[in-house]
């Protein structure tokens, strides 16, 4: 049984129908106190699979009742997948008296769960903050699906971190150069600015490829570099795209072309699901417990 979390409903939707696997009518209400209460009709015998990204505090909390609820109507067996984990970025603890939020969250999320299986987290380190079993895919290559005639392209990642999906993106597309921009974030003002390589763009095609764009500023500054450089289009593509605030405004503002991201996280530019990478993280742990 596939049981979504309210912002996961499309997604778990197409994972229900790739695995073939029977989608719970999950209800989500609201007590006029603003508390919450998720719910899930009965069933006995089978794994759950509760499929929620946490991309808000609220989500979070559902999370977390569904996990009881699954457990409560009758699943043997609980797996969380979380398409995207919000908190992952805060990952360590950055000033004294600071918590590690991302630990914090992985902790009470292993409590409701035999096994974990997460998209893309932003440091592939905060596996290790569960309790239980983590499974981390790399969902990046789906993105080549949304990407058609692409002239002579580049694949360039805005900052070290994301080179690794960069070139999976590339490869998933199946040719293109890649390369990568040194960036440098202002923690207190959080402004970005980034270094550009000493690749030749001038009448190419290039796509900016990152995990997540939050507000939008490292992906916009890439843009912005790229087009003042002469590339004839600039595609922004990220696995999670939380477009945070005026990030949509920012990119188009810098002379974005397109921009295309997964459904992990449910926006108007989720032209590609992840669901056939979960499908085959399912199947294979479901193979290794047999094996
Ligand atoms: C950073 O290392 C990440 O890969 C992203 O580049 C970053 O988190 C995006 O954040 P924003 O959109 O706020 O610049």
């Amino acid at each position: 049984m596939i049981v979504p979390g309210s912002s996961s409903q499309p997604l778990a939707a197409a994972l229900a129908e790739e695995t073939g696997r029977p989608l719970a009518t999950a209800t989500y209400d609201r007590f006029p106190d603003g508390e919450r209460l998720a719910a899930v009709p009965e069933f006995a015998g089978e794994e759950a699979v509760v499929v929620a990204s946490t991309d808000s505090d609220e989500a979070w909390v559902e999370l977390l009742q569904l996990q009881d609820a699954v457990r409560e109507a009758g699943a043997e067996r609980v797996t969380t997948v979380l398409p995207y984990m919000g908190y992952a970025r805060q990952d360590e603890s950055f000033r004294d008296g600071q918590p590690v939020s991302a630990r914090a969250m992985a902790r009470a999320v292993s409590t409701g769960t035999d096994r974990v299986v997460l998209v893309n987290p932003h440091e592939p380190g905060v596996a290790d903050f569960y309790d239980v079993p983590v499974e981390t895919v790399d969902a990046a290559g789906v993105l080549a699906a949304s990407l058609s005639d692409l002239r002579d392209p580049l694949f360039l990642a805005p900052d070290e971190g994301a080179i690794g999906i960069a070139e999976t993106v590339r490869d998933a597309y199946g040719r293109g150069e890649t390369d990568h921009f040194e960036k440098h974030r202002d923690r207190e003002t959080g402004a970005v600015a980034v270094s550009p390589s000493d690749a030749s763009v001038v009448d190419r095609d290039v796509v900016v490829v990152d995990d997540i764009v939050a507000t939008g500023s490292t992906m916009s500054e890439a843009v912005d570099v790229l087009v003042d450089r002469g590339a004839e289009r600039v595609v922004a593509a990220c696995v999670h795209p939380m477009l945070a605030a005026n990030a949509v405004t920012k990119l188009r503002a810098a002379g974005v072309d397109r921009i295309v991201g997964t459904d992990t996280i449910e926006r108007g530019c989720s032209v590609v699901s992840v669901a056939p990478v979960l499908t085959e993280a399912l199947a294979a742990g479901a193979a290794a417990e047999e094996g």
